[in-house]
C-alpha cells in the first residue's frame, strides 16, 4: 500500500505575505486541504504532512480536512502524521525531516508539494501504478509547459532516458530553453530514497537541499528512475505569487461551474459566477449573474438564486426562490419558500415550506412556520413562529434586554400589526391580532386582540454621562 507525504513547510517567499502560503486559500479551501483531498481519496495507508511555517495552523487545516472527508464517506481515512521541518533548507531537507518516520515504512511513497490544488487523485494512481509497472526506484511526473519559467527543468539523453533535473536559477541558457518540466510529484521506493538522501548537498544557486536532485543521485547509483509525461500542465500548476493564485481561483472556479452545468444547473454568466467546490446544486435550478454560493451549501432542484446574492452553508429544498440581494448564511429554507429581495439570514435560520421572508427582513436563529409571511422591514431573532402567521411591515422581536437574550414564540394564525415590538420573552397565543404600534410586553392568550403601548417610566438612570 501507498504512503503519501505533502510537503508544506515552506514561507512562500514569493507570496509576499506573514501567512504560511498553503494557508492561502483557493475557491474557499487553503491550499493545503486541496492537496489532502487528493491524496485522501487515494486511501493510502499513511498521510505524512511537513509541516514549518505556521506548524500548528498548517497541522490543523490539514487534520480538519481529513476530518471532514472520513466524516463524509464514513470511513477512518489514513493515519495522519505531521512532521517538523523547523528551519527550512529546501524540498530534499523537507523530505529527510521524516527519516525516522520513514525508516519504519516501506513500499512507494508518493510525494506531493502542498502549493500544487488542482492535482487529481487520479493522476496519483497513475504514477503509482507506472511506478509499480516499471519496477522503478523513482517515477518523477513532468509536463511540457509553454512557459517553463520557474519550474525545475527535465534533462534527457538522447534516447530519452532521465538524467537530470535542473532548477530555474542553476540552468544554462539551454537548459532553459528545455519545456519538460518537474512539477513537485514523484514516486520513491522507501528504502532507495532515504539511502539517496545521504548523498545530497546544497552546492547549488540557493544553497538548498533539492528533491529534485534525488532522482539524479539514485540514477548514478544504478538505480531506476522514470519518467511520467503528463498532458495536463493546468493540474499539476504550483502556486507561488498570488497573482498564480488569481489564476488558479478562475481554473477550479471554471471546473466547478462546467461541472454544475453538465449536471443540469443554468448558469446565466459563468464570468460573475463564485460556486465553492463543495456546493450542491439540483437539475433545472437557475443561477443568475454575480452570485457566490460557498461553504457546504446544497440547492435542490427547480430553484432560482437571483443577482448579488451571497450565500454560505445553506441548505435549500426545491423550488425555492431567493430575490437579488439576499445574504444568507448557516439557515435552512424548506421548499416553495421565497426570501428575499435584501433579505439577511443567519445562524439557523429555518424557513419553512411556501413562507415568505421579503424586503429588508433579517432572521437570526429563528424558526419561521409553513406559510407564514413576513414582507418588509422586520427584525426576528430568537423567534419561533408557528404557521401561517403573518407579520406585519416594521415588526421587531426585541430579544436583547442589554444583558441576555430571549425569546418570542408567535402561534399559528397570528396577525402581528405593522410596528408591532414584541418585547420578549413573550408568547402571542394561537389566531390573536396585534394592533399596529402595539408594544407587546406580556404574553397574549389565544383568538385576542392586542392593542396599545404601555410605556410607564420606572426611575430615572443614574451614573450614565449626563
Ligand atoms: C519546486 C521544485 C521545482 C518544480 C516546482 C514545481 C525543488 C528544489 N524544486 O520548486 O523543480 O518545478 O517545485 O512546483 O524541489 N517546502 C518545504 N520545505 C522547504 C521548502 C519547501 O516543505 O524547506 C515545501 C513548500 O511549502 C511547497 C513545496 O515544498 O509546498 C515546494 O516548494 P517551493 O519553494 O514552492 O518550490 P519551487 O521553487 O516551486
Ligand atoms: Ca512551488
Amino acid at each position: 500500500m501507498t504512503d503519501i507525504m505533502i510537503l508544506a513547510a515552506g514561507l512562500g517567499t514569493r507570496m509576499k505575505s506573514q501567512r504560511a502560503k498553503v494557508l492561502h486559500e483557493v475557491a474557499g479551501l487553503p491550499l493545503v486541504c486541496h492537496v489532502m483531498r487528493a491524496a485522501f481519496k487515494l486511501s493510502p495507508a499513511s498521510i505524512i504532512t511537513i509541516v514549518g511555517h505556521q506548524a500548528e495552523e498548517v497541522e490543523r487545516a490539514a487534520r480538519d480536512e481529513a476530518g471532514r472527508l472520513a466524516e463524509k464517506e464514513g470511513r477512518a481515512g489514513p493515519e495522519l502524521h505531521f512532521v517538523l521541518q523547523a528551519e527550512q533548507r529546501g524540498t530534499g531537507h523537507a523530505v529527510m525531516s521524516a527519516r525516522e518516520l520513514l525508516a519504519d515504512l516501506s513500499g512507494p511513497l508518493i510525494i506531493l508539494a502542498g502549493d500544487g490544488p488542482m492535482i487529481k487523485s487520479e493522476t496519483l494512481t497513475r504514477l503509482a501504478e507506472t511506478h509499480s509497472a516499471e519496477r522503478n526506484d523513482a517515477t518523477v511526473l513532468t509536463v511540457c509547459m509553454d512557459d517553463p519559467t520557474g519550474y525545475g527543468r527535465i534533462i534527457r539523453a538522447g534516447d530519452g532516458r532521465f538524467l537530470r533535473c535542473v532548477e530555474q536559477k542553476d540552468a544554462s541558457p539551454e537548459e532553459l530553453a528545455v519545456r519538460e518540466v518537474a512539477v513537485s510529484i514523484y514516486c520513491f521506493e522507501i528504502k532507495a530514497l532515504l539511502d539517496a538522501l545521504d548523498f545530497m548537498n546544497t552546492d547549488n544557486a540557493q544553497g538548498e537541499y533539492y528533491l529534485t536532485e534525488v532522482p539524479q543521485i539514485m540514477a548514478s547509483r544504478g538505480k531506476r528512475v522514470g519518467l511520467l509525461l503528463h498532458d495536463s500542465a493546468e493540474e499539476v500548476m504550483g502556486i507561488n505569487t498570488r497573482i498564480e493564485l488569481a489564476d488558479m481561483e478562475r481554473k477550479l472556479r471554471e471546473r466547478k461551474l462546467i461541472e454544475l452545468m453538465l449536471a443540469g444547473v443554468t448558469i446565466v454568466d459563468p464570468a460573475t459566477t463564485y460556486i465553492h467546490q463543495d456546493v450542491e446544486i439540483g437539475e433545472d435550478t437557475i443561477v443568475h449573474p454575480q452570485v457566490i454560493i460557498e461553504g457546504a451549501s446544497r440547492i435542490g432542484r427547480d430553484c432560482a438564486v437571483q443577482s448579488w446574492t451571497r450565500l454560505k452553508n445553506v441548505e435549500i429544498s426545491d423550488r425555492v426562490t431567493i430575490r437579488n440581494s439576499s445574504v444568507i448564511e448557516d439557515s435552512r429554507i424548506r421548499e416553495g419558500a421565497t426570501v428575499g429581495p435584501f433579505a439577511r439570514l443567519r445562524m439557523g435560520a429555518d424557513i419553512g415550506e411556501k413562507a415568505g421572508i421579503g424586503n429588508f427582513v433579517e432572521v437570526k436563529k429563528s424558526k419561521i412556520g409553513r406559510g407564514t409571511k413576513a414582507s418588509h422591514l422586520t427584525y426576528l431573532g430568537d423567534a419561533t413562529l408557528g404557521d401561517h402567521v403573518n407579520i406585519g411591515a416594521g415588526t421587531v422581536t426585541c430579544n436583547y434586554d442589554g444583558v441576555r437574550k430571549h425569546e418570542t414564540i408567535i402561534e399559528d394564525g397570528v396577525k402581528i400589526g405593522s410596528d408591532t415590538m414584541l418585547v420578549a420573552p413573550v408568547r402571542v397565543g394561537r389566531d390573536s391580532v396585534t394592533g399596529a404600534g402595539t408594544v407587546v410586553t406580556k404574553d397574549i392568550p389565544p383568538d385576542s386582540l392586542a392593542v396599545g403601548v404601555p410605556a410607564v417610566v420606572k426611575k430615572k438612570l443614574t451614573g450614565k454621562k449626563q
